[in-house]
């Protein structure tokens, strides 16, 4: 069975350190790459019907990129979407404080949270959806499986079960923007269809600077495979495209 039938097609993009890192050791905010790759990653997200982003990275920016390349806006318009995607966030706690300026930014904004995390945010104007992306708290088993290295006992998003909910609201292209550990979630239970990884120009090292995947990480005979469809030279960065290796 098709499985990506009932679900969003998704497309990961980030921008990475030569070492391979998203953010440095103090996971702020990244802003080492260029304004090309800032350009393509607004060309991903204006060509999709949503992005998702992990509450980290909210917190790391406090803010969500929209769209606003004239060019952008009018091929949306052509295509007959909304002038924006709709910008939705993923945090099963759901702490997530009101005053970032992200609720003032004019786009629409659903959230995913735990069942307990989206009781808070119900019947509020900062999100117009607010889903509940958990069919009951996993057990510790379970939770192992999402290669997450947090408590298992937090409740987890089942993402499976999110993105049929996003697709069931006519969500068909999910642009997502990290961090790590949302891209480990959804990688490991095989929902990620292509990624875009721009290489920078600098080091950040560091042991604890995030990488585009975080969690517990996959022994080398299960990792997901990559089949590059491109890699581009422009200026001092190369753009690499992936598509995830599937064996039907
Ligand atoms: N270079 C780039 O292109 C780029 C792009 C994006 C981010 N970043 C960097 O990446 C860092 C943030 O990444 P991160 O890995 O720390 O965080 P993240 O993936 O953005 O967010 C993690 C949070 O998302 C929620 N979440 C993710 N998966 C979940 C699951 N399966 N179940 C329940 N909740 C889940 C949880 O929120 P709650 O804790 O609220 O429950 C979790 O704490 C920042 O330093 C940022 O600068 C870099």
């Amino acid at each position: 069975m098709d499985r990506s039938r009932s679900r969003p097609h998704t497309t990961v993009i980030l921008a990475m350190s030569a070492d391979g890192k998203i953010a440095d050791a103090r996971r702020s905010p990244a802003r080492f790459s260029s304004q090309r790759d800032r350009f393509h990653l607004e060309q991903q997200i204006a060509a999709a019907d949503a992005t998702l982003f992990g509450a980290g990275t909210l917190r790391a920016y406090g803010t969500t990129l929209s769209v606003t390349s004239a060019k952008l806006l009018h091929q949306r318009l052509q295509n007959h979407q909304k002038s924006q995607p709709i910008q939705i966030l993923a945090s099963a706690s759901a702490k997530i404080d009101p005053q970032w300026r992200f609720f003032r930014q004019p786009v629409p904004r659903w959230l995913i949270a735990s069942a307990a995390g989206a009781k808070s945010w119900q019947g509020r104007s900062e999100f117009e959806k607010v889903i509940v992306g958990e069919q009951g708290v996993l057990s510790r088993e379970q939770g192992a499986e999402g290669q997450t290295e947090k408590n298992n006992c937090q409740p987890r998003i089942d993402w499976t079960f999110a993105l049929e909910q996003l697709f069931s609201l006519g969500i068909k292209r999910l642009a997502v923007l990290g961090g790590g550990e949302l891209v480990a979630a959804m990688l490991a239970v095989d929902l990620i269809d292509e990624m875009w990884l721009t290489v920078c120009p600098l080091l950040l090292g560091g042991t604890n600077a995030p990488s585009p995947v975080a969690g517990m990480g996959f022994p080398e005979n299960l990792a997901p495979r990559l089949e590059l469809l491109s890699a581009q030279v422009e200026a001092q960065e190369v753009f690499l495209h992936y598509r995830l290796h599937r064996s039907q």
